[in-house]
């Protein structure tokens, strides 16, 4: 039997830091409302000559470094992203070059906030099919651009990041399940509904939500999709050491964390000071716990996404 494990994490962050004060400065908000309703405190904003690439540049080499892999070991580039660099070649093609390789498969996932989780997922599969051995799953975002940056309800909660793992293919698990689910009658409660026509923007260019549907519709998947994913791999709510939901808001987190009847010390928390980087949320979360040695070897941690589409998904694996 082939699984899939995770060999290496890494993350990047780019170094501005906006505090809550210099947006309440620019908009009518203040540190006290963004701190109470959503425990954000920071972002990290990429400088203009970012893109998500390279965020994903600095986030996978730190991955492969720390899974001892070199990159022409790698088989399969998969980066989940809602802000690509360009509309094409995908963002993994321009990894793949800035990594200095080629060959490989090399394809984006747009699951919008769950887009890591979907591209796991995808890597699991390709490993357990025996035909890949080593797979880079990104998600790397620069939120930033598709923000209003005058519309306090939205511009408060987002922040720029990457964060890479490989996965490798062992004879041990590793990734133990995964459940991935959409539902598109979904889509109007949070999008960018834009797109280019003619050289122009159709449509709105920034991001739009309704916060209290995609919050109450958010602690309800994740609570379901944890309890589909310990099922799906024989296991129990008890046997996990760490949960990671995607890092949208604090009382989502809590909620989610009470809902399990998981005790707070087990809940991964980076929200406070990253905010919500979409699809880099997760990996960024469990490379900064890793890194800190508080996730460690055989600890049994779920990862968890939810977003726009509206999509979900869960994936249960031992480090
Ligand atoms: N500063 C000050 N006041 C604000 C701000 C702000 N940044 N944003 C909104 N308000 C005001 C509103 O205008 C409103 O004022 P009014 O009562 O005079 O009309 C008041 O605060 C309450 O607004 P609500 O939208 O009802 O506030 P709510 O308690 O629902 O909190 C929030 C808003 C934080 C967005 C919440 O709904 C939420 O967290 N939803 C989940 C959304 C989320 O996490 N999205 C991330 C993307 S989705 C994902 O990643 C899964």
């Amino acid at each position: 039997m082939i699984y899939s494990r995770i060999a290496g994490t890494g993350s990047y962050l780019p170094p501005r830091v906006v505090t809550n004060d210099e947006l309440a400065g620019k908009l009518d908000t203040s540190d006290a409302w963004i701190r109470e309703r959503t425990g954000i405190r920071q972002r990290h904003i990429a400088e203009a000559s970012q893109a998500s690439s390279d965020l994903a540049l600095e986030a996978s080499r730190r991955a492969l470094d720390a899974g001892g892999v070199r990159a022409a070991d790698i088989d399969l580039i998969i980066v989940a992203t809602s802000t690509p660099d360009y509309i094409f070649p995908s963002t993994a093609c321009l990894l793949q070059a800035k990594l200095g390789v080629k060959g490989c498969a090399a394809f984006d996932v747009q699951a919008v906030c769950s887009g890591f989780v979907y591209g796991l997922a995808t890597a699991d599969n390709f490993i357990r099919a025996g035909t890949h051995k080593c797979a880079l799953v990104v998600g790397a975002e620069v939120f930033s651009r598709i923000l209003d940056w005058n519309d306090r309800a939205t511009a408060v909660l987002f922040g720029d990041g990457a964060g890479a793992v490989v996965l490798s293919a062992g004879e041990r698990p590793g990734l133990h399940a995964s459940v991935l689910h959409a539902d598109g009658s979904q889509v109007g409660i949070l999008s960018v509904p834009g797109n280019v026509c003619g050289g122009k923007v159709v449509g709105s260019p920034f991001l739009q939500m309704q916060g209290k549907e995609v919050f109450k519709l958010a602690v309800k998947v994740l609570d379901e999709s944890a309890r589909e994913v310990v099922a799906a791999a024989g296991m129990k709510l008890e046997d996990i050491d760490w949960l990671i939901p995607h890092q949208a808001n604090i009382r989502i987190l809590e909620a989610t964390a009470k809902r399990m009847s998981l005790p707070r010390e087990r809940l991964v928390v980076t929200v406070d000071h990253h905010a919500n980087t979409s699809a880099a949320s997760v990996p960024l979360a469990l490379d900064e716990y890793v890194r800190a040695g508080k996730i460690r070897a055989g600890h049994r941690v779920m990862m968890q996404g939810v977003g726009g589409g509206f999509t979900w998904g869960a994936s249960l694996a031992t480090m």
